[in-house]
């Protein structure tokens, strides 16, 4: 089976094709435009889509290797995500599949990051706990089976990519905020500033990080560097803050839902510390994240969870609408 996959819930032009289970290309295209801004600007973001997904399709194609009419459905993210960036992706979805006179499949974008640890391991057993983590969302899930998931915790207002987000800003760094935080913060000590980490309650699975942002901000406004405090050590230290609380959490959801496996989805299982320290915490647990290239926004997720939706009881409706909060679970 080969199905087409289109993600355009944010700043990331993706499509992929997925055939029984592997993926054969995945091609992306990340919006320069919105560094310019230090953020996405929604209306860019939808312009920008509408441009370049013609384009970034037939390049999958022809990266796979496949002719158009051999594709069995196309899988398209209809929510969560910025509308206007949605519509393009279902509206070109639509039109391509009416096209074709093939099956439309409407993927929820937070769902496809948890199911991009199938891709990384396809022997990855129920129940399992997820830290789903990316730039909107920090939650932590009891994955029971397909469409079977129950919320453990999240955050209170900040996701954990937001506050990656927000403290690059503050930081003078570029956006996104993780990957720029993370390179600071290499060499950094991450001893030399606390910050504050919240609602550390011995049960607590939930998470708050807008504290810790405005913790920062008040930092940087007397901040001097000199050879005792670098730039990299509050770097180091702010880093230091979010992953010692999600791997606090994640470690208590694990005892308490008393699962062997935990997966991490979403753009901030890319951070290696965060990586490194869930490995050396949870030893005698399964931890599994996503290729690096499949923790961020991609098709190829969407292609490869419309693959299983297709296959168990998918009834095609081309009535579907996008959904900008659509829930999981
Ligand atoms: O899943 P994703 O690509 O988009 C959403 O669905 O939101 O996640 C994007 C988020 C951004 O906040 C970004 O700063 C964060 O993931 N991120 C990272 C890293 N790479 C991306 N955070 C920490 N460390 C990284 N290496
Ligand atoms: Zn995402």
């Amino acid at each position: 089976m080969i199905i087409l996959g289109i993600e355009t819930s944010c700043d990331e032009t993706a499509a992929a094709i997925c055939e029984d289970g592997i993926i054969k290309a995945s091609v992306l295209s990340s919006q320069s435009i919105h560094n310019l801004y230090g953020g996405v600007v929604p209306e860019m973001a939808s312009r920008e889509h509408e441009r370049l997904l013609n384009g970034i399709v037939s390049k999958a194609l022809v990266k796979a290797k496949i002719e158009k009419n051999q594709i069995d459905g196309i899988a398209v993210t209809h929510g969560p995500g910025l509308s206007g960036a949605l519509l393009t992706g279902v509206s070109f979805a639509k039109g391509f599949g009416l096209g074709l006179d093939i099956p439309i499949i409407p993927i929820n974008h937070l769902e496809a990051h948890i199911y991009a640890n199938f891709m990384a391991d396809p022997t990855l057993k129920y129940p399992f706990v997820c830290l789903l983590v990316s730039g909107g969302h920090t939650q932590i899930w009891l994955i029971k089976e397909l469409g079977q998931y129950a919320l453990m915790g999240e955050t209170r207002d900040d996701a954990a990519g937001e506050a990656f987000d927000k403290g690059a800003r503050i930081l003078g760094l570029g956006y996104p905020g993780g990957p720029e935080i993370e390179k600071l913060a290499k060499g950094g000590n991450i001893e030399k500033v606390v910050f504050p980490k919240a609602l550390m309650g011995k049960k607590s699975l939930e998470f708050s990080f807008s504290g810790l942002k405005t913790s920062l901000l008040y930092y940087m406004d007397s901040f001097q560097e000199d050879e005792q405090l670098s730039k990299s050590d509050v770097a180091a230290s702010y880093e230091y803050a979010i992953v010692s609380t999600l791997v606090e959490k994640v470690k208590r959801a694990v005892i308490q839902s008393e699962v062997n496996t935990c997966v991490i989805a979403g753009g901030v299982a890319a951070n290696q510390s965060l990586r490194k320290r869930l490995k050396e915490t949870l030893i005698d647990k399964k931890i599994l994240f996503p290729d690096l290239r499949f923790c961020t926004d991609n098709a190829a997720m969407i292609a490869f969870l419309g693959e299983i939706k297709f296959k168990n009881n998918f009834k095609n409706d081309l009535s579907f609408a996008i959904y900008p909060n659509l829930k999981l679970g």
